[in-house]
């Protein structure tokens, strides 16, 4: 099987922002951010990446997270407009990021939930019964999809899994059989950063109870963004060993060849993680291309 992982999309939608928007004081650093991302994060980018993803006749496409910009209803739109392109519930898996609960409003409305939950929860419940860990199976594959987005104050940007989606989990595994190839997707990283700022302000608080819960719980791959930098480590414990990979930004237009828009292909076959290939933006002729 194949899987695509894009993250850290903030696609952004100006034409819906409104002045009174930024009166609420969670949006001070709204409108700096969003004059900020304006450049870094085109919608056409967005556009060619999805075309791309859609070239490559994958079996599923996983999104981690930062899907948008201030979670705001417009930004959800057009995001669920794109992603709408790749498939339903059995073609796209989508986890939240810290700034698609940007607002305590946007938290309290479960708005990532009505855009996106029925991709993790199937169209069984109203998006008002779910809760976080979702666990679904694709083919040979058991995606467990969690939640580490809170709503945070202004220029924060930490977040954190918690102890209740951590103990629901083995009971959600159990209802599967054993031997498929597990993968968590999680928005925040699960390293360390060198920035002492960047592990104060913008860290997954219960990083070490995570990873300790899914190594013991045998999972094989754990997908994460926010860094918007590709990063990757492994942990093993006996026999089994997990790795743990932060694919970048898939919309970032940066020059930067270490920071470029790209996105990962990960090949599983006979529940063993073959082989791992990039495409990345190349900014001249504006397309993807693999990554050498
Ligand atoms: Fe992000
Ligand atoms: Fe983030």
């Amino acid at each position: 099987m194949r899987v695509i992982q894009i993250s850290d999309l903030h696609i952004p939608d100006f034409e819906s922002v409104h002045p009174r928007d930024f009166f609420n004081k969670r949006m001070t650093g709204g409108l700096n951010l969003l004059t900020k991302r304006r450049g870094a994060h085109p919608p056409e980018l967005a556009e060619r990446l999805i075309e791309d993803i859609t070239n490559q006749h994958v079996d599923h496409v996983v999104v981690t997270g930062d899907i948008t910009n201030l979670s705001l209803p417009g930004e959800f739109q057009r995001a669920s407009r794109l992603l709408r392109i790749l498939g339903g519930y059995e073609h796209v898996t989508v986890v939240p990021g810290n700034h698609d609960v940007y607002t305590q409003g946007a938290a309290e409305q479960k708005r990532f939930e009505s855009y996106f939950g029925h991709l993790l929860f199937g169209e069984g419940e109203g998006w008002e019964d779910w809760t976080f860990p979702a666990v679904k199976r694709v083919g040979d594959i058991l995606i467990i999809g969690l939640s580490s987005a809170i709503a945070t104050p202004p220029f924060m940007a930490y977040g954190r899994v918690g102890e209740d989606q951590l103990n629901r989990l083995p009971a959600l595994l159990e209802k599967h059989p054993k031997g498929l190839f597990r993968m968590a997707l999680v928005h925040h990283n699960l390293h360390r950063r060198r920035s002492r700022f960047a592990e104060a302000t913008a860290a997954l608080q219960d990083r070490d109870a995570v990873v300790a819960r899914l190594s013991m719980l045998d999972v094989d791959l754990v997908l994460h963004g926010h860094t918007h930098v590709a990063h990757r480590f492994s942990i093993t414990r006996g026999e089994h060993t997990m790795l743990v990979v932060g694919s970048g930004s898939s919309t970032w237009n940066s020059g930067n060849p270490a920071h470029a828009a790209r996105y990962n292909v990960y090949e599983i076959v006979e529940g063993q993680l073959e082989r791992i290939r990039t495409r990345v933006y190349d900014q001249q002729r504006r397309r993807f291309e693999w990554m050498m």
